[in-house]
């Protein structure tokens, strides 16, 4: 694997492997890599001919007050993860190399509708950060296919969006969460949790399939189940952002007519914000 730091080195080694005809596949990540990136990169390699992999903690996405500085860095380790599983080419460029102007007077890209609740709703800024660095790095890479984890679902749904508003001709593939056996989402995040939050932390992602099983077994007054849903993971020690049943494509709530959903939910333990979520079908149950 070969790791360029610059989007001339980059461009070049990418100009090498489509001379040759390979058909490139592109996982954009913030590092610090755990088994959910490496699933990317693994299925990456299996649609693809060349494996573009991108580690870049992108300023543009954080808020004021969010944990910019304290992410972690791994940049070794994540290195070492990259080769295994098969990624020939590894940008990691300095903030400079992305932002050569600086932030401040930087096109953004704002994509409506999808990035607006949720996520969007408390990390005000978040999705225009996220769409304008994935469009940068579209536009560097020009990769064939972009793989995304989907416990990221609502970013997924703006970089599908983003993708298809601006008419660029880029496969957008989901990969489905990891999970650690205790069912909690494989996140960077998790790095900072305390012994005793990280044993309360799968109280999410059960709360999630208790809400699930419920409108199942026909349950329809969501709202009702979301409070009952914040009510089990405050006892369980979070402090809930948001827990929400949306359509699945379009993230509006949901409505009791809706075949497809998918539930969401954003919550704090300690100073850790959480997020997860969970998409079924009542079409395929019928
Ligand atoms: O999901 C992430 O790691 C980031 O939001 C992404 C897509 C790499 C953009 O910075």
């Amino acid at each position: 694997m070969n790791t360029v730091k610059t989007v001339r080195e980059l461009r070049a080694a990418i100009a090498g492997a489509r001379s040759k005809g390979k058909r490139i596949a592109f996982v954009p990540t913030m590092g610090n890599l755990h088994s959910g990136h490496v699933a990317l990169v693994e299925k990456a390699g299996q649609r693809a001919d060349f494996v573009v992999t991108s580690i870049f903690v992108n300023p543009l996405q954080f808020g004021p007050t969010e944990d910019l500085d304290k992410y972690p860095r791994s940049l070794a380790a994540d290195q070492e993860k990259l080769i295994d599983a098969g990624c020939h080419l590894l940008f990691t460029p300095d903030v400079d190399e992305v932002y050569p102007d600086g932030m401040q007077g930087q096109t953004l890209i704002h994509v409506p509708g999808v990035s607006a609740g949720l996520c969007g709703a408390s990390r005000p800024g978040h999705f225009d950060g996220v769409a304008t660095v994935v469009c940068k790095l579209f536009n560097m890479v020009q990769p064939d296919l972009a793989i995304f984890g989907e416990k990221d679902f609502q970013q997924l749904a703006v970089i599908r969006k983003l993708v298809r508003d601006l008419n660029m001709s880029i496969q957008i593939m989901g990969e489905p969460t990891v999970r650690a056996e205790d069912g909690l989402a494989l996140s960077s995040r998790n790095n900072y949790l305390t012994a005793n939050q990280r044993a309360a932390a799968p109280a999410l992602y059960a709360c999630l399939t208790e809400m699930a099983s419920a409108i199942r077994q026909g349950e329809r007054d969501f709202a009702k189940l979301t409070a009952k849903g914040k009510t089990a993971l405050r006892k369980a020690g979070f402090r809930p952002d948001y827990l929400e049943v949306c359509e699945a494509s379009s993230l509006r709530s949901a409505t009791a007519d809706d075949p497809d959903l998918v539930i969401l939910a954003a919550a704090f333990i300690g100073k850790t914000r959480l997020i997860d979520n969970l998409a079924f079908s009542l079409a395929v149950d019928a």
